[in-house]
């Protein structure tokens, strides 16, 4: 039976409707997502950095990386000192005015789209179809806390008896330390620290240490928007170092950190072990992300979401496909379908326009993701080893995927082009009682053309984002809030309605009138 234990009958099939396209199609409003969604055209490169090549290459040629001192981490207690003194003006400067500010950054990184791109493809390795994604994701994230904070923290008048007013409102905690990854090294940083500073906080802001230029253009760019330096401190270093300290430190109000589960933890632990208040932490983690495909998905479209989701961006993102879960009667197909996909794909240098996955970040990352495949293809059947053309570039590694006996027999995320896959027939909501015990829950896919059984499976799963019929990465700001639970995260969803809420306290005020 070609169809396998969970064959579908007909009627169904032709009662739900299909799902053709593998990109969003929503009405994406332009002043959230800009102009032009990228897609590919006939000769592979995405249309929006076709369209852009010359600009591009010419910033390019003209992007020097600075470089950026390091933190002295002795002195995080002054540093909290300048941003709760800061923090007096900042807080009470209306919520239009911080806003503005925002909104004037957002308008200025749009402009320097190139210069900014130019500088993600140096110091990042990103390609410049991820470069242009990420600037765009940035400049989202300012437009949207912007208008959320204007809309969430306007006074609200509550019922009360007569003679009696009340009211609540929502007021900023102080100086936040914002810990952002080197994966989206503009988009993620600029998004911490956008929704700190508009609900009315003071940042110290650590980015990962592989990528401090961008981070320190990013805060040029926002003190020239009219942020004042002292409520926006960029204090670069290690984590081990600058971040501890930081954190450490007295008077911090809130920590939002995005990076591993294993220092989100260390940073819970440190956060719960000082004296004083108890400082709430917002992390965002990794994760075991899964794709089941029954047997009634279509394997041209899923092949396009895998490839997309487990190699673009060299699987260096927290969403990244990790595992999928593919009904053994279309496995053959399916897995014969993603070689396929994935031989298009250009590997290597991501200067070069057409490079579709570049290196990954460093050679730490290089020999652990190295180590972890060599692992799985000395103890697994490797399914895809491709012959990638290559263009030369250090710290590159050819997207892999290997196959494994059972769904729990994997354990650990590989913050890489390096792909799991396991076969399973029976009941749809056993794989995903497998997948939930893993623990992770960041994201999820989800391959089939009958509807109800997609809703089932999404609501059995503990799991942040759910995308079905369509890959899994690429949140968007505003439409798709983007976070996990369990190992993958505290909430709440950035790039979501009640994000902000998190960074704020909350006051009744009763007058007896
Ligand atoms: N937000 C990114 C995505 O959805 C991952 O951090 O791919």
């Amino acid at each position: 039976n070609q169809l396998g234990d969970d064959h579908v009958p007909m009627d169904e099939l032709l009662a739900s409707p299909l799902h053709l396209t593998t990109e969003s199609t929503l009405p994406l409003p332009e002043w959230l997502y800009g102009p032009a969604p990228a897609r590919r055209n006939s000769t592979g490169l995405d249309l929006a950095v076709e369209t852009m090549r010359a600009p591009l290459l010419d910033a390019y040629a003209r992007t020097v990386v600075p470089a950026v001192p390091t933190f002295d981490a002795s002195r995080a207690n002054s540093a909290l000192t300048v941003s709760a003194t800061s923090y007096r003006q900042w807080s009470k400067t209306p919520v239009a005015e911080r806003a503005a500010m925002l909104r004037r950054a957002a308008d200025a990184l749009q402009a320097e789209l190139p210069r900014f791109c130019a500088l993600l493809v140096k110091e990042a390795f990103k390609t410049w179809g991820d470069a242009i994604a990420e600037v765009r994701e940035a400049v989202d994230f300012l437009r949207y806390y912007a208008d959320e904070a204007e809309r969430i923290m306007q006074p609200v008048a509550l019922p009360g008896p007569t003679g009696e007013s009340n009211e609540l409102r929502l007021t900023a905690r102080g100086p936040w330390v914002c810990i952002s990854p080197w994966n989206f090294p503009l988009a993620i940083f600029m998004g911490q620290v956008a929704a700190a500073l508009a609900t009315g906080n003071t940042v110290l802001a650590k980015p990962a240490e592989q990528t401090p230029a961008i981070a320190l253009e990013a805060v040029k760019l926002m003190h020239t928007a009219g942020v004042p330096a002292d409520a926006l401190q960029l204090l670069h270093g290690p984590g081990e170092t600058v971040g501890a300290a930081l954190v450490a430190a007295p008077g911090v109000a809130g920590v939002v950190f995005t990076g591993s589960t294993q220092v989100a933890k260390i940073i819970h632990r440190a956060l719960a072990a000082k004296d004083g208040a108890i400082v709430p932490l917002i992390a965002e983690t990794g994760g075991i992300n899964a794709m089941l495909v029954d047997s009634s998905a279509l394997p041209e479209q899923v092949a396009d979401a895998v490839v997309q989701s487990a190699f673009r961006s060299a699987g260096q993102r927290c969403s990244a496909l990790r595992l999928l879960c593919v009904h053994e009667g279309i496995a053959d197909h399916v897995i014969e379908m993603i070689r396929g996909a994935a031989a298009e794909l250009r590997g290597g240098d991501p200067s070069l326009l057409a490079t579709d996955v570049g290196p990954v970040i460093d050679t730490e990352a290089f020999d652990n993701i190295s180590r972890a495949a060599q692992k799985l293809g000395s103890q697994h059947k490797v399914l895809l080893a491709p012959d990638v053309p290559t263009s030369a570039s250090a710290n590159y590694i050819a997207p892999s995927a290997y196959e494994v006996d059972a769904i729990d027999s994997v354990k650990s995320e590989i913050f890489g082009p390096v792909l799991q896959i396991a076969r399973w027939s029976g009941e749809p909501s056993a794989v995903i009682e497998h997948i939930n015990t893993l623990g992770y829950g960041l994201t999820l896919g989800i391959q089939t053309r009958i509807d109800s059984r997609a809703a089932a499976l999404a609501a059995q799963a503990h799991v942040g984002n759910i995308y079905v019929n369509r890959n899994i990465i690429g949140a968007v700001v505003g439409v798709q809030p983007f976070g996990g639970e369990g190992l993958s995260g505290t909430g709440p969803k950035a790039g979501g309605p009640h994000y902000l809420y998190r960074f704020c306290a909350e006051q009744t005020v009763t007058i007896n009138t």
